[in-house]
């Protein structure tokens, strides 16, 4: 019987002018974008944290020091992928992702298959196993005045059988 095991992520990014939106590797057109040390992928980092807390591996800060100039402006599927190698040399494989942006604007869900796609690719996973949701907050607090982006994951691993 495969054991299982859940993570969960979460992380912020403050709005910016000036910056990329990039969105699970996806760049969204839109007249900001988000601040941070490496592409400030507010959702790859998110899963990032999802993967390494299932896998009890810390957290993305400790793997990728924003301190260190290495990570300035990465690419973050690039920390995503890693914490995926991380888990696969552990014994296991991904399952599934599910995960929520939170963004007052631009509308999102016409990227949704676009971001679903690269995440999964990213991922070494089907898109059916890659789920990506967006909300705005109704106008309330930071995000909902347009002053930040959040977003969550949950991710499940499954040990490969031996
Ligand atoms: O936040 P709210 O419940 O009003 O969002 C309604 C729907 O709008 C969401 O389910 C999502 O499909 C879409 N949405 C979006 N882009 C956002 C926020 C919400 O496409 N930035
Ligand atoms: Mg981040």
């Amino acid at each position: 019987m495969s054991r299982v095991r859940t993570g969960l992520g979460w992380d912020v990014h403050r709005t910016a002018r000036d910056r990329p939106l990039l969105l699970g590797g996806v760049r969204v057109p839109a007249d900001f974008g988000l601040e941070g040390h490496s592409d400030a992928d507010v959702l790859a980092h998110a899963i990032t944290d999802a993967i390494l807390g299932a896998a009890a591996l810390g957290d993305i800060g400790m793997h990728f020091p924003d301190t260190d100039p290495r990570w300035q402006g990465c690419d973050s599927l690039v920390f995503l992928r890693h914490a995926k190698d991380l888990a696969v040399a552990q014994g296991y494989r991904v399952a599934n992702v599910d995960s929520t942006v939170i963004l007052e604007r631009p509308k999102l869900k016409d990227y949704r298959a676009a971001i679903r796609a690269r995440l999964a690719e990213a991922l070494d996973l089907e898109i059916g196993q890659v789920s990506v949701k967006f909300k705005t907050a109704e106008g309330m607090g930071p995000v909902g005045e347009g002053r930040s982006a959040e977003a969550q994951a949950v991710v499940t691993l499954e040990e490969n059988a031996r």
